[in-house]
């Protein structure tokens, strides 16, 4: 179906009750909804919004476009939870439903003041020749969970030399000062590059512009970061973006757009000054974007990410819904390096288990019990000696999706090529990266229509959307030379 432009602009208030109902059949009756990932009760899920602890609850947001698979008008979608595994859907939290936002509610965040959740976020506007004017907008929740918007915009005007690609306010404190850090597109005399711009605060609601945050991430980073993070682990200073235009090298940055991190000292907001190193993917996968954290109660920095990429059809685009959330990831960091781990209570989610240890002679075998669609899979392979070593899942006779560690390359390799429907196609179906390793051990999230691979305690990390036939269940472990194997897995019910 085409989406012109009136379609993708309709308002889900202007709909009729039974067009939704309708959508909503159609969505349901969807052989690829998941089972344990936040997901669109309708139309498309794009990044995580206002992500969160408040009153006692996380509380995460989502990009929404209730009326199809598609990016129309946004509005900010609420999800709430104690305990980061099972979440409540609380409707629609902001709409685009006033002059400073009236093409879109766009990505923001959230933080705690004075009693109250300040929601910080783009509003999108077009004017009559659809040229775009953002501005950063500020909304407060209160503890019953209302929600108000600030008739003004907090931040009016797009900074010199910035496009309007202007957006994606991430706020934090530090001491006694807020902060928010905008990503940006600004025009040079070699093009147009992405940064990241800063602001300063006392209160949340006047700003004052401070200038770009100024990094050595020059070559190759593409012209404009979307969706900024920053945050400070065991004294070090963590950016995590999602460029643009970055052009493929070797087996990194094979996805449509990018999103990864620049680790070093914490950032001098006197001078905008970030002495940091390499730019690092942070997941090695498919579809994986626009990444949020926040710290919790705990202490503990927790990422959320979507789990999927701009500019990409998805196969369930047919049942009118599309994209869903990653796993909570919990982050900590060692050698300068971030490290992923999902988050402890994803425990609660196990069920049935069935455990396996043997040795794999130069074999491709099949366990009892080991089967199934949505479960937690961990697996340790020792005594690595040489070849490819690794798991099929989802297996039948015609599909699989395989994941190996080869170890004489040194490289862990995903492989999506017979998963069953694709999207994304044109962007390959290998996703690989250097890994060394004197053993393998994995923790494998399955649902429905998702395969998340947290490899070695989270030194990397491989995500893809799999749409794979009902029937193909099966778990085949492989190993080209003799290998030590120790299996776990959990069924995965809600
Ligand atoms: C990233 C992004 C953001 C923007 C939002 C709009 O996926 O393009 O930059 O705020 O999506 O939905």
């Amino acid at each position: 179906m085409e989406w012109p432009r009136e379609l993708r602009y309709r308002r889900i208030e202007e709909v009729a009750e039974c067009e939704i109902t309708d959508l909503k059949n159609r969505v349901d009756a969807c052989s690829h909804r998941q089972t344990f990932h936040i997901q669109p009760t309708t139309g498309l899920l794009n990044d995580p919004n206002g992500f969160s602890f408040y009153n006692g609850e996380y509380h995460l947001f989502y990009q929404w476009f209730p009326l199809g698979p598609v990016h129309g008008v946004k509005y900010w979608y609420h999800t709430a939870s104690k305990d980061l595994v099972n979440w409540e859907n609380r409707g629609i939290a902001l709409s685009p439903d006033c002059a400073l936002d009236s093409h879109g509610v766009f990505s923001g965040t959230a933080i705690e003041h004075n009693g109250l959740l300040y929601l910080m976020y783009t509003g999108n506007t077009r004017d009559e020749n659809w040229i775009r004017h953002p501005y950063q907008c500020l909304a407060v929740m209160n503890e019953a969970g209302e929600i108000k918007k600030y008739p003004e915009a907090v931040i009016k005007n797009v900074p010199k030399g910035i496009t309007d690609n202007f957006r994606d306010p991430k706020v934090f404190k530090i001491e006694d000062k807020f902060y928010c850090i905008v990503g940006a597109e600004k025009m040079t005399d070699e093009g147009n590059k992405g940064t990241v711009v800063y602001y300063e605060s006392s209160n949340l609601e006047e700003w004052t512009y401070k200038g770009e945050i100024n990094t050595t991430f020059e070559n190759n980073s593409g012209f404009m970061w979307e969706c900024p993070d920053y945050f400070t682990l065991e004294g070090q200073g963590i950016m995590l973006m999602s460029p643009q235009g970055m052009a493929p090298e070797g087996d990194k940055y094979q996805n449509v757009f990018q999103s990864g991190y620049l680790v070093g000292e914490p950032i001098n907001f006197e001078t905008g000054i970030f002495n940091h190193g390499e730019f690092t993917e942070l997941d090695r996968g498919f579809e994986f974007y626009a990444p949020q954290t926040m710290e919790d109660p705990k202490g503990r920095r927790i990422l959320v990410g979507w789990l999927g990429l701009p500019e990409l059809d998805c196969v369930t685009d047919e049942s009118g819904w599309a994209h869903c959330l990653t796993l909570p990831r919990e982050l900590t960091v060692k050698n300068n390096k971030l490290i992923q781990k999902p988050i402890e209570e994803l425990k609660k989610l196990r069920h049935h288990r069935v455990e396996v240890k043997t040795t794999l002679n130069a074999e491709s075998k099949k366990f009892m019990g080991f089967e199934g669609i949505t479960y937690e899979l961990q697996c340790r392979f020792t005594d690595l000696t040489q070849g490819r070593v690794g798991v099929k899942l989802r297996k039948s006779e015609q599909e699989e999706t395989v994941f190996y560690y080869d170890i004489e390359n040194k490289k862990l390799v995903l492989n999506r090529e017979k998963s069953g429907k694709m999207c994304g196609e044109e962007y390959g179906s290998i996703r690989q990266c250097h890994f060394e390793a004197n053993e393998l051990r994995l923790q494998i999230f399955v649902d429905q229509s998702s395969v998340e691979i947290f490899v070695n305690d989270g030194e990397e990390v491989f995500t893809t959307r799999i749409f794979t036939k009902e029937e193909s269940q099966g778990i085949e472990f492989f190993a080209d030379s003799s290998v030590d194997l120790e299996a776990t897995l959990w069924e995965i019910k809600k």
